[in-house]
């Protein structure tokens, strides 16, 4: 158990301390641009605002948009009853939803109150290296009691995810929505809802498969799943829709006649999931926050850290269900409500969405993006074998496990494909860094390859020099090597 470092008071004078120390770092950022000029107001002013655990938006409209997150213990209720107590973003879990515009600048001030490093990983967004959040690669952890300030231009349009980039991180909590809005949408709408879809691990998660961990032991006691897969997943107890269980769901108003943009987000630590609605379809108008060509599906499925956004025409009154129901593991279902205005609560229609027993699902093929894709044949193919998960090993690409790897060399400039195969029994949500990369006709961040020979491919233009990740991110997999550096030359 965590405990909160030290008392009130004393929390306050330090807090204060940090900031002037943050307000130090965050005008070198600036590089002479003066805040004033800009309409915002001062990160000492941001300071001393009256709840000091609220997400603090220094309401300018100019183009600098001020943040302050706090990453330290907090505690909510997941459950009626049922209170989850770890480490999250402002005491709050997910973390408070940052919403911004396409251009504007995000300064996000992070505070370090737990007593391990931590960074912050704008997870899709192509940010500056040196934004990026990775430790050991493009910055050191954010020692316990130390701020950093992450600055870096909103764009382009998406729906996002920021989370913990430090070891397990992500299970314990820390991870939250960050939407940067298009000024044009492709598609109309009247209502935008975010939808945190994780996967629920009360308590401090292990790694996997050695001897030692606690969830090693726990997922071999619980047995369940094919030979292997028992701890090869850590012992869920449930999927969460916006930091709630099936027992008490989130619930989302809508009207007859409206659509209503739900963006699906699926930072969980390590479980892909297939979502569905009862009682009507999705028109998936965004894939990892790009525009694409609607496409009118019953059911998708998201790996951890995809994101798709859809569109639900309100035709059919009532109170329905959208259910997550995971792909991998024994995490039971999780759930939210879609209500019309006028419905009663206790007229849930239960049961399965139709999208779960039949219908169209969305595949890869089905999606087109709406801009231009990295055409021509790549001047670099990286041919990458993903294997692991047998008998507690490690898991490799190509043979290595990070950071005793490799990085793959590339120049700025070129044309560069991925190439995965996944020699194993579990799905792998590949994620690069900085880039985003072309499958099929889609533009993603991240792409789901599939157990048991699995193949999946991608091309992306050399743009963005620096020291990037890419890896695996079922975290337990990262944490046990699949990942390498991309480095330019
Ligand atoms: Cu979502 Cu390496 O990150
Ligand atoms: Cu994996």
């Amino acid at each position: 158990m965590i405990e909160i470092v030290g008392k009130r008071g004393r929390d306050m004078d330090r807090r204060k301390f940090l900031l002037t120390a943050a307000t130090g770092i965050a005008s070198a950022s600036l590089l002479g641009r003066s805040l004033a000029a800009e309409g915002s107001r001062s990160v000492a002013d941001i300071a001393t605002a009256a709840d000091p655990m609220a997400l603090q938006d220094s309401g300018a409209t100019g183009p600098l948009r001020e943040f302050r997150l706090v990453a330290g213990q907090g505690e909510t209720e997941v459950a009626p009853d049922e209170v989850y107590r770890n480490w999250m973003y402002n005491g709050q879990f997910p973390g408070p939803e940052i919403r911004v515009k396409e251009g504007e600048r995000l300064r996000i001030i992070v505070e370090n109150q737990m007593p391990e490093g931590t960074t912050v990983h704008w997870h899709g967004v192509p940010v500056p290296n040196a934004m990026d959040g990775v430790p050991g690669l493009t910055q050191e952890p954010i020692a316990p009691g130390e701020s950093f300030v992450y600055e870096f231009e909103a764009t382009p349009a998406g729906s996002y995810i920021y989370h913990s980039h430090v070891g397990l991180q992500i299970d314990r909590g820390l991870i939250g929505p960050l939407v940067i809005e298009e000024a044009t949408p492709h598609v109309a709408y009247d209502r935008d809802y975010v939808l945190v879809l994780d996967d629920y691990f009360p308590g401090d998660p292990q790694p996997l498969g050695g001897m030692g961990g606690r969830g090693g032991m726990m997922g071999r006691m619980m047995g369940g799943g094919m030979m292997g897969m028992g701890r090869q997943m850590p012992p869920y107890e449930g999927l969460l829709i916006g930091g709630r269980l099936p027992d008490d769901p989130r619930v989302f108003e809508t009207k007859r006649g409206e659509r209503v943009r739900l963006r699906l987000i699926n930072p969980s630590g390590a479980t892909t999931v297939r979502a569905a609605i009862g009682g009507h379809r999705m028109s998936v108008t965004h894939c990892d926050g790009r525009p694409v060509e609607p496409v009118t599906v019953d059911s998708l499925v998201l790996g951890a850290a995809e994101r798709y956004d859809v569109i639900v025409e309100a035709a059919n009154p009532g109170v329905w269900p959208i259910v997550i129901a995971a792909i991998e593991g024994n995490a039971p279902p999780g759930r939210a409500v879609l209500r019309y205005a006028d419905a009663a609560a206790s007229a849930l229609r239960d049961g399965v969405p139709e999208g779960f027993s039949g219908g169209r699902q969305l595949y890869y093929q089905d999606l087109q993006a709406l801009e231009t894709l990295p055409a021509g044949r790549p001047d670099r193919v990286f041919d990458l074998m993903l294997r692991g998960g047998m008998m507690g090993s490690a898991w490799t690409i190509n043979g290595q496990a990070y950071p005793n790897a490799d990085p793959l060399m590339i120049n700025k400039g070129e044309r560069i494909r991925f190439r995965m195969s996944n020699h194993s029994m579990m799905l792998h949500p590949m994620h690069l860094h900085g880039h985003f990369f072309r499958v099929g006709d889609a533009l993603k961040d991240t792409v789901l390859v599939a157990a048991h020979m699995g193949r999946a491919e991608f091309d992306f233009v050399a743009d963005n020099p620096g020291r990037w990740f890419f890896h695996c991110h079922n975290i337990y997999h990262m944490e046990a090597g699949m990942a390498r550096e991309v480095r330019y030359a």
